[in-house]
């Protein structure tokens, strides 16, 4: 067991998928067992671009929490709280704010694509160009107002302050996010400077750990918002009949027809649930099975954990007084990590003597 802390959070969309767990939850999992661990829902964060949609957002919090417990967080080994649970984060937050040049904000290349990726989505219609067009040509002329908000350009911001407020070496993350964690490693730098310390905050480092990438049932990435997911929590029947329509070579049409693996969503999986996965790629080449029994064989492999999560699922979501404990916890220990941090950065300003 290292000493050295480790911060993810995720922002709350509700209930988890696959892609996400094999992407992130099953990592951090194994991650707790390895280093004192954080984690916690960005419920702040999905603030800063669904602030007009909050009607769920309390109960997608829940939904993912029991999602963690479920897949196998357990907060006697590691930190889980909710990120609107902790004030000293907010307080931080400002702070970092005022020394965050606006510059790096605006130039944060993951502010530009996912402006581009919330155009995109919600003026799916009206696009220009097709899939291999770049999305900065496919959204050009379409408003973008609504997510040119204070908070969305500060989303690095209040990430680096998640980060920095428990001291953080590491952070398990996507690569889809490196430009948010340089951001915040130039806010330490930038803050030694200009207060003279090197005692406040560590700059963290992105934990690139191997992960399963998990297309969705139509090859594309497996995303909510291409409704083409397989929940972790979903009843096992209707994950069967997901598994049977999942996309597949199309050249093969009689199942003796030799057929390539690669771009077949059925065989992704395999690679992910079946450790035999290399002898399935040469049956397929070899035109030795037909589709439709891949997909049972592929069935009865995810069948198992995903029965038993969902066992524990039923158990968690059933018992509210433990939820309730485990974030009661989890607020406390995380307040107590925040706020020594906070203490020493105020006093490194001059906020206080
Ligand atoms: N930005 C992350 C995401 O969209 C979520 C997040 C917020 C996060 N704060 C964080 C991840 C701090 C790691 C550390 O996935």
């Amino acid at each position: 067991m290292s000493t050295d802390i480790i911060v993810s959070g995720m922002r709350p969309t509700g209930k988890l998928h696959l892609g996400n767990y094999h992407g992130a939850l099953k990592n951090w999992v194994e991650l707790q067992d390895k280093y004192k661990c954080f984690f916690f829902v960005a419920d702040l964060h999905a603030l800063t671009t669904a602030y007009e949609h909050t009607e769920n957002l309390a109960e997608n919090s829940e939904q993912m929490l029991v999602d963690w417990l479920s897949a196998g967080l357990d907060p006697q080994k590691c930190t889980i709280f909710i990120q609107s649970d902790v004030p000293e984060v907010s307080e931080l937050n400002t702070l970092l704010g005022m020394i965050t040049p606006l510059g790096w904000l605006l130039r944060n290349p993951t502010y530009k694509e996912q402006v581009q990726e919330l155009l995109a989505r919600k003026y799916a219609g009206q696009l220009q160009g097709d899939e291999n067009t770049p999305l900065a040509e496919r959204v050009k002329g379409l408003a973008d107002e609504d997510i040119s908000v204070y908070g969305f350009l500060g989303y690095p911001v209040l990430m680096a302050t998640d980060i920095l407020i428990h001291k953080a070496a590491y952070v398990p993350v996507g690569k889809d996010q490196t430009a948010h964690l340089e951001i915040a490693r130039d806010i330490v730098r930038r803050f030694n400077e200009i207060y003279k310390t090197e005692d406040v905050f560590v700059e963290p480092k992105a934990l690139f750990t191997k992960v399963a990438k998990v297309p969705g049932l139509d090859g594309h990435k497996m995303s909510k918002s291409y409704h083409n997911t397989i929940n972790l929590g979903e009843d096992l029947d209707s994950v069967r009949k997901k598994v049977m329509s999942m996309y597949t070579d199309p050249n093969k049409k009689k199942a003796t027809d030799p057929a390539n693996p690669e771009g077949c969503v059925v065989y992704a999986f395999h690679k992910i649930y079946n450790p035999d996965y290399a002898k399935r790629c040469e049956e397929c080449k070899a035109g030795a099975l037909g589709c439709v029994a891949c997909k049972k064989q592929l069935f009865a492999l995810m069948e198992p954990e995903m029965k038993a999560f969902l066992e524990r699922r039923k158990v968690f979501e059933g018992d509210k007084a433990q939820l309730e404990k485990i974030l009661h916890s989890g607020k406390e220990a995380a307040r107590a990590s925040a706020a020594a941090t906070l203490q020493q950065a105020k006093r490194a300003m001059k906020v206080i003597k």
